[in-house]
């Protein structure tokens, strides 16, 4: 029979190739990770008291010079991973023990694949949570600016998408943006979820050795450790599809929004225009510029929808333990961040350039928009509101058109159209910015410590 050999056996080669899938793409974004935390794990091996000891503080830093420039190369895109390596950590340590020989060797004691991994993701995921708050905060941003330039602009304020009350571009904006803002509490949970330290759960259950996992878990920035090795073992997916979890809520969050664009921007309303190099044509209808971005928001959405849903698929029958299932959520959570950052860019894009249209915005304010602002002049003159609703439902041919503007200047109490509190936003925006930097400057000083 046929085999390739690998770091752990000889095996069949279709076998290896369906159980290696795609990590050899998939590990290259891991791959800088996995040299930090091997820098971490081979820091606390050093420093450990056994005799003889497993690797001397000149040795650790002679690895740590090594996976200095492993990183290097995978900054450049000049790292790769074979498939007879099967992963980036086979492939990182075939690369140590090339270049350090029998020293290279050492780096895998009281270690397991799979809490080398578990920190890998971590430490990928962490880093990954941080540009996307950075992009929620820019998408938010965009929201906020075209509504503070536009904000008193009427625009009928739509339920059942049929003409309901007076409302304002301002209001519209502010609106998706505070919707946005709110995911960054269900991001933040899944940062939570996700920063503890599952390094020195080795394959699930220890390893007879006096690892100071409190001592990794610092290096590598983490608030604490995953204390139960069987249950650091277990978390790997979970931490996943609690980010997927949360991609999934902002993407539905961020459909919505592509839903109204593409609606209010169809000729029959006309409220925003898109600037034309935002859309696309077709190639037999010579008059199209289609809202094609915001098509492919609603679908992506259903692409990360149904990511979450595979994630906690793949983790709802597994058994307690590792299981090579969990290779294949690795997957699913990356694909989940790509297209859930690219969106949130592209929405910031084409928010900046969208414009709007005055009149056909004002065109929409029938009598019928200002019912309840009459109803609610009769309760001002004392007439008790179900009367002034009825002799307004009543006699609806006398209502007459009013002004918009006026309106609009008239709801004054908070997050009315008069009543927007644009500090508000900012603040919140400059607090994500302030908090993903000070977190960011943390990580760097950790890493300058960890590896010079
Ligand atoms: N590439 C593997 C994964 O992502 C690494 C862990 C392999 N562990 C094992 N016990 N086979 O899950």
């Amino acid at each position: 029979m046929k085999t390739e050999k690998t770091i752990t056996g000889n095996v069949d080669p279709d076998v290896l190739s369906y159980t290696v899938g795609d990590d050899p793409i998939l590990d290259l974004e891991l791959a800088v990770w996995d040299c930090i935390g091997t820098a971490a794990h081979v820091t606390m091996l050093s420093e450990m008291s056994v005799t003889p000891s497993v690797v001397t503080a000149d040795e650790a830093s002679k690895v740590k010079k090594e996976l200095a420039k492993i990183i290097e190369s995978a900054k450049a895109g000049d790292f790769t991973i074979e498939e007879s390596d099967q992963d980036v950590h086979m492939a990182v340590e075939r690369r140590l023990t090339e270049t350090l020989g029998d020293l290279g060797k050492k780096i895998h004691t009281g270690r397991s694949r799979n809490d080398q991994v578990a920190v890998d993701v971590r430490l990928h995921i962490k880093d990954q949570i941080l540009a996307l708050e950075e992009e929620v905060a820019a998408l938010s941003n965009s929201l906020v600016e075209f509504g503070k330039k536009y904000n008193l602009v009427p625009m009928v304020g739509r339920t059942h998408l049929q003409p309901a009350m007076p409302s304002s571009i301002g209001v519209w904006a502010s609106g998706h943006a505070e919707m946005i803002l709110d995911q960054i509490s269900n991001i933040e949970a899944a940062y939570k979820i996700n920063d503890a330290c599952p390094l020195g759960s080795a394959a699930g259950y220890g390893v007879p050795l006096p690892l100071n996992r409190e001592r990794t878990s610092s290096l590598l920035g983490f608030a604490r450790p995953l204390h139960n090795v069987f249950g650091a073992s277990m978390a790997r997916g979970e931490d996943e599809s609690a980010l997927l979890c949360a991609l999934a809520q902002l993407m539905a969050v961020l459909s919505r929004l592509a839903q109204d664009v593409i609606i209010f921007s169809m000729p029959e309303f006309g409220y925003f225009t898109l600037p034309r190099a935002y859309c696309t044509g077709s190639s037999i209808m010579p008059q199209k510029y289609n809202p094609d971005v915001m098509e492919l928001v609603r679908s992506k959405t259903a692409t990360v929808l149904g990511l979450a849903t595979s994630s906690l698929s793949m983790l709802h029958a597994m058994p307690g333990g590792y299981n090579r299932d969990l290779q294949d959520c690795k997957g699913l959570y990356m694909k989940g961040l790509s297209i859930t950052r690219t969106t949130l860019r592209i929405m910031a894009k084409f928010i900046d350039g969208m414009g709007i249209d005055e009149e056909k915005l004002r065109a929409g304010f029938i009598p019928g928009v200002f019912a309840t602002d009459v109803a609610l002049r009769k309760v001002a003159e004392g007439t008790p509101w179900r009367e002034a609703y009825h002799a307004v439902r009543d006699n609806l041919e006398a209502l007459s058109s009013e002004d918009p503007d006026a309106a609009v200047q008239a709801k004054t109490h908070e997050g009315a159209t008069a009543g927007l509190n644009w500090n508000f936003y900012e603040n919140r925006i400059s607090d994500i910015s302030k908090s993903v930097t000070d977190r960011r400057n943390d990580f760097n000083k950790k890493m300058e410590e960890l590896l010079g």
